[in-house]
Parts: C-alpha cells; sequence; structure tokens
C-alpha cells in the first residue's frame, strides 16, 4: 500500500492534537468498520460564527489521524458555513490522496467535524440548516 508524503507527515507530525477545555462543541465519531475513535473539540466565536480552535483526539489507524489533521487543519479560522464545505474527499484530495480501504478514514473525519458542529448547535439553540438530517 502506498501513502502520499502528505499522509506520512500529518501521521509522523499531526496538527492541532488535544483538547480544548470548555469547547465550544465536541463530536466524537467512532468507525464500525475498524472500530477506530475520532473526537474533535471546537472553540468557536459566538460573535462571528468563526473556528478560533480546534483540536483532535483520535485512537486509529494512521490515515484517520493523518485526515484527522488536515481536516482540522482545514477548518480553523473558518465559518461554521465554510467548515461545513470541507467533505471527507476534500480532505483525501488535501493529502494527496488515501488508499481506496482507506477512503473511510477521512469519512470519520468529516462526521467529526459535523458532529462537533451538531453539539454547538444544540447547545447555544442554533439552527444549522446545512446540519438538517445529518445524524
Ligand atoms: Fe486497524 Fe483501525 S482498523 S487501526
Ligand atoms: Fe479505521 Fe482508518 S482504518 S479509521
Amino acid at each position: 500500500m502506498q501513502y502520499s508524503d502528505k499522509v506520512m507527515e500529518h501521521f509522523m507530525n499531526p496538527k492541532n492534537v488535544g483538547e480544548i477545555e470548555n469547547a465550544s462543541g465536541i463530536g466524537e465519531v467512532g468507525n464500525a468498520k475498524c472500530g477506530d475513535i475520532m473526537r474533535i473539540y471546537l472553540d468557536i466565536d459566538p460573535e462571528t460564527q468563526v473556528i478560533n480552535d480546534v483540536k483532535f483526539k483520535t485512537f486509529g489507524c494512521g490515515s484517520a489521524i493523518a485526515s484527522s489533521s488536515m481536516a482540522t487543519e482545514m477548518v480553523k479560522g473558518k465559518t461554521i458555513h465554510e467548515a461545513l464545505a470541507v467533505t471527507n474527499k476534500a480532505v483525501a484530495e488535501a493529502l494527496d490522496g488515501l488508499p481506496p480501504v482507506k477512503m473511510h478514514c477521512s469519512v470519520l473525519a468529516e462526521q467529526a467535524i459535523k458532529a462537533a458542529l451538531i453539539d454547538y448547535s444544540k447547545k447555544n439553540n442554533i439552527h444549522i440548516p446545512e446540519l438538517d438530517g445529518v445524524v
């Protein structure tokens, strides 16, 4: 199996690892396929809806860690609306691709960010239309 240099870089040197105390939203998702778990913490400015900070903890494979690292980099400093446009495909592309059997690892990253945004919207009673129907 071939991993891109970018995947290796983000696996060896992941960005935004850790937790945020009193996070605005926390999302945890598990991967039924492999049992791996990813948790994303968001710090969102209530005025501007901008994601000021984001951290992750991932108990999982190298691709899941690389995907978390890349995904957190991609949503940092973005508005909620912009962050929701960061799909797993976009994460995988930014990593110069993932092997087909590892695409589900990037899905985990998209889902964890969405779960954290759902948590944020519930806590603050905000309606985010893009998240309607997302579990
Ligand atoms: Fe082996 Fe996730 S299935 S690390
Ligand atoms: Fe399960 Fe990567 S193998 S998240």
